[in-house]
């Protein structure tokens, strides 16, 4: 790259995926010579869903913890725009860069936008069309209100122009390849997690969505097509999802069930090698459906869901929406252990150097 003149980016982060894909870019302007101040609004607080991933990826310590926590829809958003103003204001960055869909991350945008300061939007342009998803509103407004929009795909930022974004669109690709190409040779020799898993041969599960989990003819379905499956499942709790089950009365029922490895939440190393090691991947989460698609990783997965805001990995062949009824689930788990495959193509999501993609832009854009 060239050589640029100092500024100051912020760079807003909360949760566990947000770490994870905010990583390359953090590396990437830090190379450069940029100030990075990380400002983490401590939406996941747990160790499991925060501090171990700062660790394990070697981001440094966040400059600022906000400390907002759970709560609420309007709660978590408006308590992070409040405590981000004052961090916002003592330290005027010259960019505020955030990543995603969540809570944070609207908070983010619409706060620094409002004082003033650009915004940089990475992972824009992503729609599920789906009013049940908190996140949707959240990704709407953050693309309505950046400055830059960084766009995964040819797909996502037609959406964008499509929609007549004010900022400026950039076709990037997508950090988590660059994090998943970049950690998967160390996740193979420090994880450890396969000594604990009594399966060789299965399918990985994650589910965490509100509109999944916190429904419980949904999560007790899920349950039911994990016991009855015809593979043994491998499952990483998210907190969330845990607390649900314990509420719902399903805990137990899942845990005794020796068709089914329930696990903590796993360590960035430790999925990578699960994902790595599976059959096949069932799932509602966002980050995995892109992961699967990644060189070191091709898997397949059934995504658990109504809808994608992912369509290019089911329009490449690596994902299949499945829907959240039980009898669909339990039919496309079986399909897919008898004959499924993944494909051998490239990723749509770009070829791991979304990070340096993206800071170039940042830098090239100051004033
Ligand atoms: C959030 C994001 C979601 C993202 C996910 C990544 C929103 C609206 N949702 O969902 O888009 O996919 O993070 O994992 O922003 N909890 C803990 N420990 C923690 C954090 C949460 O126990 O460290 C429990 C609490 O009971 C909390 C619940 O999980 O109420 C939900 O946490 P929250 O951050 O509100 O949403 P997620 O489901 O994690
Ligand atoms: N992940 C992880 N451990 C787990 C589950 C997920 O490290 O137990 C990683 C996964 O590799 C991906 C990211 O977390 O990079 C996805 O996060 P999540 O599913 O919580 O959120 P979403 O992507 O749906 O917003």
């Amino acid at each position: 790259m060239r050589s640029y003149p100092r500024m100051t980016s912020a760079i807003v982060l909360g949760t566990r995926p947000e770490i994870i894909k905010m990583a390359p870019l953090l590396f990437a302007l830090e190379s450069e010579g940029e100030k990075v101040i990380l400002i983490h609004s401590g939406q996941h607080y747990d160790d499991a869903l925060s501090e171990s991933f700062i660790r394990d990826l070697g981001v440094k310590a966040p400059d600022h913890y906000l400390k907002v926590g759970s709560g609420s829809q309007a709660f978590q958003t408006a308590e992070c725009m409040f405590r981000l103003e004052k961090v916002l204001s003592d330290t005027r960055p010259d960019n505020v860069l955030v990543q995603g869909d969540t809570n944070t991350v609207l908070a983010g945008a619409l706060t620094a936008a409002k004082m003033g300061i650009k915004v940089g939007h990475v992972e824009a342009g992503l729609r599920s069309n789906d009013r049940r998803m908190p996140e949707e509103y959240n990704r709407r407004v953050a693309d309505h209100v950046s400055h830059m929009l960084f766009a995964p795909t040819p797909d996502s930022a037609g959406i964008l122009e499509s929609e007549k974004v004010w900022g400026s669109i950039h076709m990037t690709g997508n950090t988590v390849i660059d994090a998943c190409e970049t950690f998967s040779k160390v996740a193979g020799e420090k994880s450890r997690v396969l000594e604990n898993v009594g399966f060789d041969d299965f399918i990985l599960v994650t589910a965490h969505r509100a509109e999944n989990v916190d429904d419980p003819t949904v999560l007790g379905g899920l349950v039911d097509v994990l016991i009855g499956a015809p593979l043994p499942a491998v499952y990483p709790v998210h907190p969330r999802t845990e607390k649900m089950l314990k509420q719902f009365g399903l805990y137990e029922k899942l845990a005794k069930s020796e068709n089914v490895c329930l696990l903590p939440p796993a360590g960035y190393f430790d999925f990578l090698v699960l994902m790595k090691k599976c059959r096949f991947i069932l799932t509602d989460s966002g980050g995995i459906q892109e992961e699967a698609t990644s060189p070191s990783i091709r898997k397949r997965v059934l995504v658990f869901r109504r809808s994608t805001e992912r369509p290019e990995a089911v329009d490449s062949g690596y994902a299949q929406v499945v829907g959240t009824e039980s009898g669909a689930v339990a039919r496309a788990i079986a399909t897919e252990a008898k004959s499924g495959k993944a494909p051998k193509k490239p990723s749509p999501y770009g070829d791991g150097k979304a990070g340096r993609n993206i800071a170039r832009i940042v830098l090239e854009a100051r004033p």
